[in-house]
This record gives C-alpha cells, sequence and structure tokens, in this order.
C-alpha cells in the first residue's frame, strides 16, 4: 500500500499558539495530540459540508465533524443564510430576540412532557444550569451522576479524596486543582447499567439530582432506565437527561424518546444549532419554576445567532429526516467496521450510539494502532480516528473510499498483531493520547 503524501510537521505552530494560550484553547477532545502528535493539521481556514481546508491549503474530508455539532455538515446554506441575516440585522440589542421564543416554543412541542426552557451558549454552562435548577427544586445538594457532563466544579468535585472516581465518565486522574474542597462528597459517580450502586448512593445520601447521558456506549439493560425513573419518583429526585452529544442523532429531539422515557429536565447541545453556539435547558414546567427562586442569568444568553442557528437547523433536520439518514449511515458503518475487523481475524469492540460509532482493538496496541489510522488517513486526506460522528454529508462514495483505506491498514495491523511486520518502523510520530474515557494504556 502507497501513501499519496508525506505529512507536514504541524509541531512549530502549535507550539506558538500554547505560548499565548496556555494548554491551547479547544475543546479537550480536538487537542492534536490526542489524534497525530506533531503532524495533525490543527488550525483551519474553511470547513464547508464534510470537508475542511487548513491553513496550509491542504483540503480533507472529515469524519470527526467537530466532535459532533454538525450533523447537516460544516456551512449548512439555509443555516448560514438565517444566521448571515440576523447579523445585518443585529445580533445584540437592549431589547431581547424573539428566536429564543420561537426556539423554547419548539422544544417543548417535540416534547410534550416539558412546559419551559432556558437557554445558554455551552454544555457544560447549560448541565451547570440544570444542576441549579434540580437543586433549588428538590431542596437538597447532593447529585448521583453517570457520563461527562462539562468542566465546572460542581461535577469535576465528584473526583475530590478519591481521583479514580470519574474514571470511566471522563478520563483517568482528571486534574481538579483549584476546585473548592468544600465540594467534597457532594456528586457520586455511579456506572451506567449499575442499578444497586445507584440505589445505595440514594440509601446513603440526601440525594435531589440524578443527572446521567441517556447512553453512550453500551445499551440499557434490565430495563435500566425505567428503573433509574421509578428511583427518582420514589425519592423525589429530579431526574436530568444530558442530551448534549446524543440528542438530534436517533429521534428528531432526545434519545430518550427513543426509550419512551421521560425525564425532568432535559439538556441540549452540539448538533442543536448545527456549529452555533446555543445549549437547551428544557424541563416539566414545575421544575423550571425554581428558575424564579434563584440566580441563573447571562449577558449573552440573548444573543440572537444561537437561536436563530438552531431554529434554522430544527427546519433543515425535519426536512431532511436527518436523525434517520445519520442512525443508517452509523449502522453501516458498525456492520462495515465489524465485516472488516473480522476477516482481518482482528478482535474490535464496536460500541456508541448509532449515529456515533467508535471501535476499540482488543490490544495492548490499541493507542498505537488507532494514532497509526490517524497517521495513514491524514496521508489520504481524511480527518479520521476510532469514533465517527455521522453527517448527513457523509455519501456514499466517500464512505467507500474509506472503507477501501481502512480495509488496507487493517490488513497491515493484522499483521502487526501476529508479529509478521514491525509496527515501530512504520510510526512516524509518538503515541496520541487516549480520548475521553479510554484508557492512555
Ligand atoms: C454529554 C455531554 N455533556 C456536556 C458536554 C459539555 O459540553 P461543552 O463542551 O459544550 O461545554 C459534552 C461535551 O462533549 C457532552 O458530551
Amino acid at each position: 500500500m502507497k501513501s499519496k503524501n508525506s505529512l507536514k510537521n504541524n509541531n512549530r505552530l502549535w507550539e506558538v499558539a500554547k505560548k499565548y494560550i496556555p494548554g491551547g484553547n479547544m475543546f479537550l477532545s480536538k487537542r492534536p495530540e490526542r489524534f497525530l502528535p506533531k503532524y495533525w493539521p490543527t488550525f483551519y481556514k474553511k470547513s464547508k459540508s464534510c470537508y475542511v481546508t487548513d491553513i496550509n491549503n491542504k483540503k480533507y474530508t472529515d469524519m470527526i465533524m467537530s466532535i459532533g455539532t454538525n450533523i447537516l455538515g460544516y456551512a449548512e446554506p439555509n443555516v448560514t443564510k438565517a444566521v448571515i441575516k440576523s447579523i445585518q440585522n443585529g445580533n445584540m440589542s437592549t431589547l431581547n430576540c424573539v428566536e429564543e421564543q420561537l426556539l423554547a416554543k419548539e422544544l417543548i412541542k417535540m416534547h410534550s412532557w416539558s412546559g419551559g426552557a432556558k437557554f445558554a451558549r455551552t454544555g457544560g454552562e447549560a448541565n451547570a444550569v440544570a444542576i441549579r435548577i434540580a437543586r433549588a427544586s428538590s431542596g437538597r445538594d447532593k447529585v448521583a451522576v453517570c457520563g461527562y457532563h462539562g468542566w465546572h466544579d460542581w461535577y469535576l468535585s465528584s473526583n475530590i479524596g478519591d481521583n479514580n472516581k470519574l474514571n470511566q465518565h471522563l478520563m483517568n486522574n482528571v486534574p481538579i486543582k483549584g476546585v473548592p474542597k468544600s465540594l467534597k462528597n457532594t456528586v457520586y459517580p455511579f456506572e451506567y447499567n449499575n442499578l444497586i450502586q445507584l440505589k445505595d448512593i440514594i440509601q446513603r445520601n440526601e440525594i435531589g439530582a440524578i443527572k446521567m447521558e441517556v447512553k453512550r456506549n453500551f445499551e440499557p439493560k434490565n430495563n435500566f432506565l425505567e428503573k433509574v425513573r421509578k428511583l427518582a419518583d420514589d425519592n423525589n429526585i429530579v431526574l436530568i437527561f444530558d442530551e448534549c452529544t446524543s440528542g438530534f442523532r436517533q429521534t428528531f429531539g432526545g434519545l430518550h424518546k427513543h426509550y419512551k422515557i421521560v425525564p425532568d429536565i432535559a439538556i441540549f447541545g452540539k448538533a442543536l444549532g448545527n456549529g452555533h453556539a446555543i445549549n437547551a435547558i428544557i424541563g416539566k414546567r414545575e421544575v423550571m419554576e425554581a428558575c424564579n427562586s434563584t440566580f441563573v442569568s447571562s449577558t449573552f444568553w440573548t444573543e440572537r445567532i444561537g437561536p436563530t442557528a438552531a431554529l434554522a437547523t430544527l427546519d433543515v433536520m425535519e426536512k431532511n429526516k436527518s436523525w434517520k439518514v445519520v442512525t443508517s449511515i452509523g449502522k453501516k458503518i458498525k456492520k462495515k467496521w465489524r465485516l472488516i475487523a473480522d476477516s482481518n481475524k482482528l478482535d474490535l469492540e464496536i460500541k456508541g450510539i448509532e449515529a456515533i460509532p467508535n471501535f476499540t482493538f482488543k490490544s495492548k496496541n490499541n493507542l498505537a494502532y488507532k494514532t497509526f489510522i490517524t497517521q495513514e488517513m491524514l496521508k489520504r486526506k481524511i480527518l479520521a480516528s476510532n469514533a465517527i460522528y455521522c453527517s448527513i454529508s457523509h455519501n456514499k462514495n466517500l464512505l467507500e473510499n474509506y472503507f477501501n483505506i481502512l480495509n488496507d491498514l487493517f490488513i497491515k495491523i493484522s499483521k502487526f498483531e501476529r508479529n509478521s511486520e514491525n509496527f515501530n518502523k512504520v510510526m512516524e510520530t509518538k503515541t496520541c493520547i487516549g480520548g475521553m474515557r479510554e484508557d492512555n494504556k
């Protein structure tokens, strides 16, 4: 297999960026070291559909889609048009934008159990708002959590006194310096599908809120979601589904609609504005009324681009039935991964929400193989790792090309696994750092 391109060392620019912005400013999952140390293109000039042009004018096909913000593809024409119009007409004023009301109405219509909405700009922020509302509503401070919910103190405090508590929800040894130690024993993580553990947490503590992702990597087992709902009801606990990532990928709205389990609060982000900053917190009317007994407020919450983009996004999603399209693409990807892994006798674990499939090699070299795939895909102008955030712009031809390349790489990896070829010889850089919920072995 011959590579079409050599890799360009992009480290210098990234090092310069870190001089001005310690650690870089991006979402942790977008850090170059988490893809391909030294060679990851890092900075972009233009994005359109599922193509990204870097600052050296190299154009790539993107399988990662900004970690899930653009189900409809980058710069979707209808969304962009609506946003441009809102900018031309003034995206900000002393008066508030009417688009947020319209968006609240739409989201409530889509989730008939809900009766109120608030809006924020980021997922972490929306999660903090939801926790505040839940604590105010239940009158109890303690929280049981499962999944990833952002960078704020309330969530990271889970690790005070035991730095392993968030290992399977976020990553091993999350650094938490600066999170007040006084928050110790306020938030208790539980494993997905582990009802006994959740019951135990509720029995031992005055839990006011349960916050969880509806599903991330594994299917709910033994009616897990129904049982969590019942536990919340029996103990007067506010149940929050964090659908920042799962929302709009399998249904037109929350993934909870698919499982037919209703929360008290749901949070949507990422895909809601198709790349524009908007997050929604929707909830049952009586729970959301707690907003009036606490201070939640922000200057930029009435900024117009976010809700305008969300309204246009929902419109295009509804017309295209995008949740059906991306779910079908994701299912095909999972099937094809299984096929080429089996035909190359590779032990591959395949997981994830249908529209966000991911794989792991059951090998001590998992991370090294993942890095190798990114390295070789990059040479063929594809931004790829071990997870795909499906977009309606991932068409058949593009996927076929991706699978042909991946099959060639799996043939190689199969040889590395059987020691019939030397892996170290083909690696042109260091192994990447593991992603969220991934061991750094
Ligand atoms: C389920 C979930 N909640 C919250 C967040 C945090 O959102 P943000 O990065 O916009 O702050 C994420 C981001 O990946 C997420 O997946």
